[in-house]
């Protein structure tokens, strides 16, 4: 089976959105999946945390947008990363994406670059995972047309819904062209069940949302922060953290779902 590709969207910013790809990435690779990361943020926070420094990378996801087909199988073979003790791939990202909206000013079917680049490598993977960047664009475009699944991780406060219609209307002018509509599910995240704001925002959401939410919610957990401080995931500081067990729910509920 080809692997599947799971976009992580949202066009709020510091929602939980590079955590749950790398986090994840991390959670399915445990159970023995074979998983790839593309960072597709020009500021490169997946990359940074994993170590890989824009100023440092020389090819990035931004070359996949700007080579000619032909060169892709090449270029593949040059992007993809891994570290020591890194357990999944991982295509950093460059500032260099920032420009790409005036670089293909001109491209026809620039929405679809992706998913067709990445067609040459889905077959050596289980999951794919796009993170994309806070904002509306020509990036989050390919990576809704490239994907399987959206997932949207959404903070659980009082803000939460907020931004998010633009999403949805975004959303729903793909489905217009797209031979099938773009399947979603949304996330909790940084849930803080003592906090009667987050409860009240958890129950909002799972009436707004219905079917469309993750069971999984994702409790705040400190432990997050410090993982990354490390340029670690959360597995490899404190693996039976709630953070890491949450993460390790969704995996579940992603591997049951597709
Ligand atoms: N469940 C959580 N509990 C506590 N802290 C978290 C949790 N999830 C993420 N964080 C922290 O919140 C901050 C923002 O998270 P993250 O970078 O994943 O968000 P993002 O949506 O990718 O942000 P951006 O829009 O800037 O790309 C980070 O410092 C991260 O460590
Ligand atoms: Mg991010």
């Amino acid at each position: 089976m080809k692997g599947r590709i799971l976009a992580v969207a949202n066009q709020k910013g510091g929602v939980g959105k590079t955590t749950t790809a790398l986090t994840l990435a991390a959670a399915l690779a445990r159970m023995n999946l074979k998983v790839l990361v593309m960072d597709l943020d020009p500021h490169a926070c997946a990359s940074v945390h994993l170590r890989y420094y824009p100023d440092s990378v020389e090819l990035s996801a931004y070359d996949v947008f700007v080579s000619p087909e032909e060169e892709w199988p090449a270029l593949w073979q040059k992007i993809r990363c891994r570290q020591d003790e890194q357990i999944f791939d991982m295509v950093p990202a460059s500032i260099r994406l920032s420009e790409l909206e005036g670089d293909l000013r001109d491209r026809v079917g620039k929405g679809g670059i992706l998913k067709m680049a990445l067609e040459l490598v889905r077959e050596e993977y289980d999951y794919i995972i796009l993170d994309c960047p806070p904002h509306l664009g020509l990036l989050q475009i390919n990576a809704l047309v490239a994907c399987d699944l959206l997932i949207i991780p959404i903070q659980t406060d009082f803000l939460a819904l907020h931004g998010l219609k633009l999403l949805f209307d975004s959303i729903r002018l793909l489905n217009k062209v797209l031979p099938e509509p773009v399947k979603y599910r949304a996330l909790a995240t940084m849930y803080d069940k003592r906090a009667g704001a987050c409860r009240r925002v958890l129950e909002l959401l799972g009436k707004k949302m219905g079917g469309n939410m993750f069971e999984t919610v994702i409790g705040i957990d400190t432990r997050f922060r410090d993982a990354s401080a490390f340029g670690k995931v959360v597995y490899d500081i404190d693996p039976h953290s709630r953070g890491a067990k949450g993460y390790e729910n969704l995996a579940k509920e992603i591997v049951a779902l597709l």
